[in-house]
């Protein structure tokens, strides 16, 4: 018998490290008391299928209509579904449920790989609009309400906009004015917010989507509160959503055997923010808060701190700590591999220039205590022997608003051929390929392969990052549509 996934968990598990990925609960120690007690005591047992007595998710009247009507008090919904595939399902179901093939959608340009599979489900069209880019942060952050109504008066048809808030840095921009101006337009405002299943549950934290007037807002639990890795809740507000068509989405996208395991891992979230949300991040962030200060003290670090209202930026979650590491010689991928191996602190992303890690309700202080030793250490070895990296990343900027020359979904279909890369440029592509994580893509299906994409994602790789997505993982082919 050979198990190769239960003994790299084995292995992985046995070793004490401090965690900064997904998921929120961390290793448990953010987990509902009651939902760990019955995976300790029940385990498999109640890995259920929809008997009777229980619910069924795809018509649900049950236990699991009470607990998402109860969720949707806790985060402020009129009505809240359980996912069971992640943001991700979410985010394709609400693209097929408020998108005609052909109608157009507008989405900043660093949007997830999930809405690319939402636009080859619906054919929808995107308009997308640049984010605000800051250059000497090599950040993305949002798009602006003022380049939304530009858009909209270019492009007027537009049927729905979808955002990022916040973003994988944590940043949010200015949802309430982005809503205004769909709801003048009669359209919806649908929010990606999988990094924000925690936000509006304390006064420091920024305020929800739902907060801010969106229509459906869809979160990964699982990324920063206590739930099981895959368990997302999608929410909605207001008359501009029809809710029975975003069910029959839903159905359309998800598996028809949704776990029990991960129903009532949702089950357990939604009490405990309605319980002890505003404890649990009073704590969080009193801890991200001491760790913070004693991160901005070690020399030639930055630590993201966006206190400041900018373009793009209206709010900043200070629970996703950006730390710039080129200052100390060390690329983000590098810095990373250092950590992890010497240090015992696990980011949650690396990137070219930095590395993210994800504090959540399941942190412990002692978390806090490693990641700060381990940034002083690799500081202290970094000084010692190598100059500070000044260049970043090929800038990959593309003008305000684009659109693809033909659509994700026509890509998809259409017949290919797999070209070297020094032949790819002003080819449409018909793969997606992203460096991940965050999974934003850099080529899209449907969209002209450019110089600076293909030299920024051979820079990621050259770093030692990861590529995904692309058919040759070396990069040295890629699929276009054939001409
Ligand atoms: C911005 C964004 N949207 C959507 C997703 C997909 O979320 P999930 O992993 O819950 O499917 C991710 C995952 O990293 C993400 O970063």
């Amino acid at each position: 018998m050979t198990t190769p996934i239960i003994k790299s968990l084995q292995q992985w598990t046995t070793t004490e490290h401090a965690p900064f990925y997904t998921p929120g609960h961390k290793h448990g120690w953010g987990m509902g008391a009651e939902f760990t007690e019955l995976l300790q005591t029940a385990g498999l047992k109640f890995d259920l299928p929809e008997i009777p007595g229980l619910d069924n998710l795809a018509a649900p009247s049950g236990a699991i209509a009470e607990s998402q009507n109860l969720a949707a008090q806790t985060f402020g919904a009129t009505h809240t579904r359980y996912l069971v595939n992640g943001t991700s399902g979410g985010v394709m179901a609400a693209i097929l449920a408020t998108c005609q093939p052909g109608d157009q959608i507008l989405l900043p340009r660093n949007i997830h790989r999930s809405i690319i599979a939402g636009l080859i489900h619906s054919g929808a069209v995107p308009i997308f609009v640049q984010p605000e880019y800051v250059p000497e942060l090599d950040i993305a952050h949002s798009i602006t309400p003022e380049s939304i109504a530009f858009a909209l008066e270019q492009y007027p048809q537009i049927k729905a906009i979808m955002v990022v808030a916040p973003t994988y840095y944590g940043v949010c921009g200015d949802l309430a004015a982005m809503a205004g101006i769909a709801h003048q337009q009669g359209i919806p405002l649908l929010v990606d917010a999988a990094h924000g299943a925690h936000l509006g549950f304390h006064p420091d934290l920024p305020p929800s989507a739902l907060a801010l007037g969106a229509d459906l807002v869809i979160q990964s639990t699982h990324k920063t509160l206590g739930a099981l890795t895959q368990a997302a809740m999608l929410h909605v507000q207001g008359d501009l959503i029809d809710m029975g068509r975003v069910d029959r989405c839903l159905q359309i996208i998800q598996t028809s055997s949704p776990s029990y395991l991960l129903l009532a891992s949702l089950d357990s979230a939604q009490a405990q923010m309605a319980t002890y949300g505003r404890e649990l991040l009073d704590r969080t962030l009193a801890l991200t808060q001491k760790a913070r200060s004693e991160l901005s003290n070690i020399p030639n670090l930055l630590v993201l701190d966006l206190a400041r209202t900018q373009p793009g930026c209206r709010y900043f979650d200070p629970t996703r700590l950006t730390i710039t590491t080129t200052g100390l010689g060390y690329s983000g991928y590098e810095a990373d591999t250092i950590l992890c191996d010497q240090y015992k602190v696990v980011a949650e992303m690396p990137s070219q220039r930095h590395l993210t890690f994800i504090i959540s309700i399941g942190n412990r202080e002692w978390d806090l205590e490693m990641l700060v030793a381990g940034m002083r250490g690799l500081a202290q070895q970094a000084s010692a022997e190598i100059a500070p990296i000044t260049e970043g990343a090929a800038d990959w900027q593309a003008p305000l608003i684009t659109t693809p020359a033909i659509t994700p979904r026509s890509a998809f279909f259409a017949a290919l051929e797999t070209v070297p890369i020094e032949q790819v440029v002003d080819r449409i592509s018909a793969e997606l390929v992203c460096p991940y994580p965050p999974g934003i893509p850099v080529l899209i299906p449907g969209e002209i392969v450019t110089k600076q994409s293909i030299g920024y994602l051979q820079d990621i790789l050259a770093s030692g990052g990861d590529v995904v997505g692309n058919s040759d993982p070396t990069l040295h082919h890629l699929q276009v549509v054939k001409e």
